[in-house]
């Protein structure tokens, strides 16, 4: 046939194969990179999706700080292995409210992407000051100190308006309250007002917000608190049950 044929002249000549490789390359580097100028956003808007209580976003600071990125993932790629172990594919809309993103690139240990709920506060108070009591195979770090340092959330509101700056919806009735929010989420008392602004109601989300004293001791709000916070909201927000993907029937 001619057109093999001509493939025969295309092999042989080195200049021309160049020439041929760039143009198939840009016109297949056009036709993927030109849309995203006119897209305003690629996300997919979910329902359930918040930012941040304040607490939760001081525990991220923590597992930022730790650095428990360089072990664990967030990300759970559409792989049956992979969802069958972890749950759900992740969403983008999940870490939309990100920053900066903790999808990982390194698993030492399981992906956390939706550890939320799994274990309970024991098990985390237990786990994070030594895993080893509680699964005895374990190489990861203790972090006891966690349990008996004080929160640090005299900035958090600030922390707060910068995530407002690079587009989450914090609200000024949020920036407001963030000190607030911290004492009575871990605590558990006089929600009433977190509720409002991150709850259920006012996003959506599939579980109701957690609030109460995550660390074991009520004396203190610690960072521990905080850590555990995030840990046990991590992957719940979106209801899968009813999620359904856009441009679904389309396929
Ligand atoms: C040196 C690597 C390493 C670091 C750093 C590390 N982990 Fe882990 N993590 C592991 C390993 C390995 C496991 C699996 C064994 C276990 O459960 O302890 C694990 C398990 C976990 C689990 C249980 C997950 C599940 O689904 O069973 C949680 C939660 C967790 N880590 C949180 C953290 C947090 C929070 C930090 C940072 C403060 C952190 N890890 C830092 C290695 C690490």
């Amino acid at each position: 046939m001619g057109l093999f044929n001509n493939h025969d002249k295309v092999e042989r000549s080195a200049t021309l194969l160049l020439i041929l490789s760039f143009v198939v390359v840009t016109v297949g580097g056009l036709v993927e990179i030109a849309p995203l100028f006119w897209l305003d956003n690629t996300i997919e808007k979910v329902k359930g999706m918040r930012p941040y209580t304040p607490l939760e976003l001081a525990g991220r600071k923590i597992y930022i700080r730790e650095g428990c990125y360089l072990c664990h993932s967030q990300m759970i790629r559409p792989f049956r292995d992979e969802v069958e172990r972890y749950g759900h594919y992740s969403l983008a809309a999940e870490s939309m409210y990100d920053h900066p993103f903790q999808w990982g690139s390194k698993r030492t240990g399981p992906d956390l992407a939706r550890v939320g709920g799994r274990y309970s506060d024991k098990w985390h108070r237990e786990h994070m000051h030594d895993p080893r009591s509680v699964v005895p195979e374990s190489v990861m770090p203790g972090y006891p100190f966690l349990a008996k340092t004080e929160l640090d959330y005299e900035h958090i509101a600030d922390d707060m308006r910068t995530n407002a700056i690079v587009g989450v919806p914090y609200t000024q009735d949020m920036i407001k309250n963030a000190k607030a929010d911290v004492v009575a989420q871990a605590t558990g008392e006089d929600t009433e007002g977190l509720v409002k602004r991150y709850g259920q109601k006012t996003f959506g989300s599939a579980v109701p917000l957690k609030a109460r004293d995550f660390d074991g001791n009520p004396k203190k709000i610690t960072e521990l608190d905080a850590l555990i916070a995030y840990l046990q909201m991590l992957g719940t927000l979106v209801d899968f049950k009813t999620f359904k993907p856009e441009g679904e029937n389309l396929r």
